[in-house]
């Protein structure tokens, strides 16, 4: 194992991530939707805070992440940003805020200049490859989004496994290969067997963060509310409540970073087949 470069304190960068996924440290990731959480995640050594949609759940109370705006992220990001030190901040595109190329770029904007953003993340395979490459050579680094796609649980029909099966794994790695030649810096892998997870993030020389994608990713994501045990009603089976063992929110966000470091998480219970 190489030196640990997460003691470096030094502001996270993709550069940095990238240099993490190299030495085979594993990367901490939470989402935050406020500047006290923000801070409060910062200092316990998340490396990666992420504005996500699912706001939308667990903060508006929406059933599903659908009904975000632009308005809604710039303001949350904006937040974060005031309260974030270190961590590399990436916000989300809302639903339907990439769906054209002219829109995608002003968003992206918006994200950068109003959300003090420092990456964006939009879902999305194949069908993204014209928005990546378009943010990419614009200078705004991107994180794609694949596997489980909240923004189009309508057409899934649910919040199901992605990638079972041989003609949609090889169709995903496809399509990761494909999103990092179009330029992407970073990869989300949600919901996906983490055999499939595993050889992705081998075959891809960019950062994959996993969230319910097993423990060979380069680095893990969860909802924080999840993670806190504070999200009301049914919880992801890949989501651990690290309250329990933490103590305090402190506490348990210091547990969350220290499991993802060791790889204790995700452990085989938090990991789809
Ligand atoms: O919106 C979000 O919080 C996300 C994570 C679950 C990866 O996209």
């Amino acid at each position: 194992m190489s030196p640990q470069l997460s003691h470096v304190e030094s502001p996270m960068t993709v550069t940095t991530l990238h240099a993490m996924k190299q030495a085979g440290e594993k990367i901490a990731c939470l989402t935050a939707y406020d500047a006290s959480f923000a801070r409060l995640l910062d200092d316990a050594g998340v490396e990666v805070l992420l504005v996500g949609d699912s706001l939308g759940m667990v903060v508006q109370g929406q059933q599903t992440t659908v009904p975000v705006t632009m308005d809604h992220m710039v303001y949350h990001t904006r937040a974060v940003a005031r309260g974030r030190r270190r961590a590399l901040l990436i916000a989300d595109m809302p639903f339907m805020s990439y769906a054209r190329a002219e829109q995608t770029l002003a968003n992206a904007a918006r994200l950068m200049a109003e959300g003090l953003a420092q990456m964006v993340k939009l879902e999305g395979g194949r069908t993204q490859l014209d928005s990546v490459r378009l943010l990419a050579e614009r200078g705004i680094p991107v994180c794609a989004h694949l596997g489980l796609q909240p923004q189009y649980v309508h057409k899934l029909g649910g919040y199901k496994v992605q990638g079972k099966g041989e003609t949609a794994a090889l169709a995903m790695l496809d399509d990761a290969k494909a999103l990092q030649e179009a330029g992407a810096d970073l990869l989300v892998l949600e919901c996906v067997p983490s055999s499939l997870a595993a050889g992705i993030a081998v075959a891809v020389d960019v950062p994959v963060i996993g969230i319910g994608a097993g423990k060979d990713c380069d680095g893990q994501v969860l909802v924080s509310y999840d993670a806190l045990g504070l999200t009301p009603g049914r919880v992801p089976r890949f989501a651990r409540n690290f309250m329990a063992e933490g103590g305090d929110i402190r506490g348990a966000v210091g547990a969350y970073v220290a499991a993802v470091k060791s790889g204790e998480f995700p452990a085989s219970e938090h990991t789809m087949a």
